[in-house]
């Protein structure tokens, strides 16, 4: 809810509160963080120095007193860049006003709405808080009018400033590369400016827009902070000389330069955040946010299918009778969608031809490809297929007949990642093109599911309509949500699935259109309990897809034991990826009990409370669980690094649970494990102590992991 009493607005959450003060001609930010109780909050306001940006503000522009990084910098009509917003009125809005062209959450109970203006350069600035009852996040969202006569050019504006009144916080940042996807760095922040971002023209792997603030010291307290939007983006915390902590989030302003005309407003990317006292606060707060005000459509909180991708199985060579075996194999083990990865169009062999081509490969399937669909879907699955929507090869006839649609500079080489160029969806004929291509490719196969994928980054920049320096990457992603839009909205029903060499889009933005994201290219299970633990600290399961492949893994040559494989996949949306051939009978009735498992325990599995138990990146144990809202179902999982004779006993000390409630602790059998442990609790034992397993990872694991990972299972019932 949003209070306004005289000078203070106060903005609550079920537990933190924003606190606001209007003060003359500025809005001083007073407190982020636990609730408060109503009083006198001058104590808050109070500061020893007299120096103006001693001071936390809702906003900061550029030219005057203040010397952190702005919110705003802008370059008035007249070549000054000296800023001077004042305060102008505060306003409650029963709905949050769409951000023109861009994805934001939805369901917010209220939203404020402050207006700046700028008298001598006759720009206004509206600044927006959104609260949502249901969970402790707050959205904000800045727009900028041009009401003068002349042009202004926008240099930046982010969406998301927090003005802290201490130092002493670490910022959590997720970084990578494209197989090591959202790794958690922490540094502390000191004097001066600590900064991530993204110049590629997608969100990356390199850094994720998600970033977590801890307050250090005495009182732990953390902020975490996510911008909705998948281009260049950039994030800040900057200790000030008066020891203040200022956050800043929104688009890189690298390459940024908006010209505004008289009268056009500019609407940046809406941001998100959440507070809490602990992480798993924060995580709790942002994974309610993204499962119940990001992800929209017919899949929010439906049952998500199991997969089963072709792509590690076949690669290139996807051929109608190999393809054919594949499905059978796969729907006789009882999973629900066959995906067709690349190779299925144009003139496709490798990488070399055929993006933009998105006819059937007759070679491949003579009889196309919705005949493949139509037998797949007599197997009893359900059918799904993959495209790189946005992307061109040099070699295909799309680019014989429009070469201008690729994105490439003029003269001179141009930059190749898989061969291939980028489009230019800035040009709407090329945004026209994709949709139809996109929307045929769904309604003759009639593919109930679609991978979007997206494997290279942005180079050679340019577009030959007009001055693009400045505007090309966010006109960029505009563009994309411009299609994503257009063709979610032209096929409701069917399961969208983004993905970007792996997970290096895996941003609130996509997940306003496409409610899974392929987490990475990485499948090796202890890789990725290091990757779906990153992605898990600010997205929910239900967004992060997970699929068992062969052995030794394709990317980086280890091998685990295909239990262990289920037990990490299983954390998220399951799908398999393997040549089903080359699997052992053994492997084969394996897979098939574990996916009567996971159909019985779906809903738990991807909708469940998550909460993290150990990390490998504390130790030895990686763990978690999910647990049912009504504290009567929860699985709990344990991976241990590496098996090492002797190693004393494990105790599993779970959480979330009732403490009053008395619970069975089942493993679930797994085929590498002879002895089914099992054991009865209460609730508060289970909590305190754990239960000891002894030397749970046994002779069997030793056998099957040489030096990989061994992880158990358990399923835990409320016996009251
Ligand atoms: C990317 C994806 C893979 C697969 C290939 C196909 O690398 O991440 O899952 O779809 O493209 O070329």
């Amino acid at each position: 809810m949003i209070f306004v009493d005289n000078d203070i607005i106060k903005l609550n959450t079920p537990s933190t509160c924003l606190i606001l003060q209007k003060a003359g001609s500025v809005v001083k930010m007073l407190h982020y963080g636990k609730k408060l109780r109503n009083g006198n909050f001058d104590l808050l306001s109070r500061n020893a120095s007299q120096d103006a940006w001693a001071n936390g503000y809702a906003i900061s522009h550029f030219g005057k007193y203040d010397y952190r990084e702005p919110l705003v910098l802008l370059e008035n009509s007249d070549g000054t860049f000296t800023s001077y917003f004042e305060f102008e009125e505060a306003g409650l809005l029963e709905s949050k006003p769409e951000l023109a062209g861009l994805p934001a959450s939805y369901g917010a109970a209220k939203t404020l709405e402050l207006t700046f203006r700028d008298k001598r350069n006759h720009v206004c600035l509206k600044q927006r808080f959104s609260v949502f009852n249901d969970c402790d996040a707050i959205a904000t969202s800045v727009s900028i009018v041009n009401d003068g006569a002349g042009d202004v050019r926008i240099k930046r504006c982010m969406s998301l400033q927090l003005d802290l009144p201490e130092a002493n916080y670490a910022m959590h940042t997720f970084d990578g590369y494209w197989g090591r996807e959202r790794a958690m760095h922490v540094t502390s922040l000191t004097a001066g400016i600590h900064c991530v971002d993204s110049k590629c023209g997608a969100s990356s792997s390199f850094h994720n827009p998600y970033v977590l603030f801890e307050k250090t010291g005495r009182q732990q307290e953390f902020i975490a902070v996510n911008l909705v939007y998948s281009g260049n983006h950039k994030e800040i915390g900057e200790v000030s000389p008066f020891g203040r902590t200022r956050i800043l989030t929104g688009i890189n302003d690298f390459c940024f330069d908006w010209p505004l005309k008289p009268g056009e407003q500019f609407d940046a990317p809406e941001a998100v955040m959440c507070w809490g006292k602990t992480i798993r606060q924060v995580t709790e707060g942002m994974h309610d946010f993204v499962s119940g005000h990001i992800v929209r459509g017919a899949y929010k909180n439906a049952p998500r299918p199991i997969v089963y991708n072709n792509w590690e199985a076949t690669y290139f060579d996807c051929r109608m009778d190999t393809v054919q075996t594949l499905a059978d194999q796969a729907a006789g083990l009882g999973m629900e969608l066959f995906v067709l990865d690349d190779g299925w169009f144009g003139k496709r062999v490798d990488e070399s031809s055929s993006m933009g081509d998105w006819y059937d490969n007759r070679d491949k399937y003579p009889d196309g490809i919705a005949a493949l669909a139509a037998g797949i879907r007599q197997k009893g699955m359900k059918f799904g297929i993959w495209m790189e929507p946005e992307m061109i090869s040099e070699d295909s006839d799309i680019y014989r007949a429009h070469p201008e649609y690729a994105m490439r500079i003029p003269r001179g080489s141009n930059w190749y990642q898989r061969s291939q160029l980028m489009l230019d969806i800035t040009k709407p004929e090329v945004r026209d093109y994709v949709v139809g291509q996109v929307n045929d490719v769904l309604s003759r196969t009639g593919a109930e599911y679609l991978k979007w994928d997206f494997n290279r980054l942005m180079t050679d920049v340019y577009t030959d309509r007009g001055s693009i320096y400045g505007t090309y990457f966010h006109k960029y992603i505009l563009g994309l949500y411009d299609m994503a839009s257009r063709i979610v909205k032209a096929n409701p029903t069917v399961l969208f699935e983004s993905c970007a060499s792996g997970g290096a889009r895996f941003d609130l933005g996509l997940m306003c259109f496409m409610p899974q994201v392929w987490t990475s290219d990485n499948t090796e299970a202890k890789d990725r309990v290091y990757i779906q633990e990153g992605s898990l600290y600010g997205y929910p399961e239900n967004v992060m897809s997970c699929h068992v492949s062969i052995c030794p893994n394709h990317q980086n040559g280890k091998s685990t034991a295909i239990e262990s494989r289920f037990n990490v996949a299983a954390a998220g949306l399951l799908g398999y990826e393997m040549d089903l051939g080359k699997c052992s009978q053994k492997e084969l009735e394996t897979i098939r009990d574990q996916i009567v498992f996971y159909k019985q325990h779906r809903e738990l599995l991807q909708y469940g409370r998550y909460i993290r138990l150990d990390s490998f990146w504390d130790g030895k144990y990686s763990g978690w669980m999910k647990v049912s809202e009504d504290q009567n179902h929860a699985i709990a999982t344990v991976v241990v690094k590496e098996y090492m004779l002797e190693d004393g006993d494990y105790l599993f000390r779970f959480d979330g649970l009732d403490p009053e409630k008395r619970y069975s602790v089942k493993m679930r059998p797994q085929h590498n494990v002879e002895k089914v442990q099992e054991y009865t609790a209460y609730g508060d034992l289970l909590m305190t102590l754990g239960l000891n397993f002894g030397n749970v990872f046994d002779d069997t694991d030793r056998q099957e992991n040489s030096n990989s990972i061994a992880s158990r299972l358990f399923v835990i019932e409320s016996l009251d």
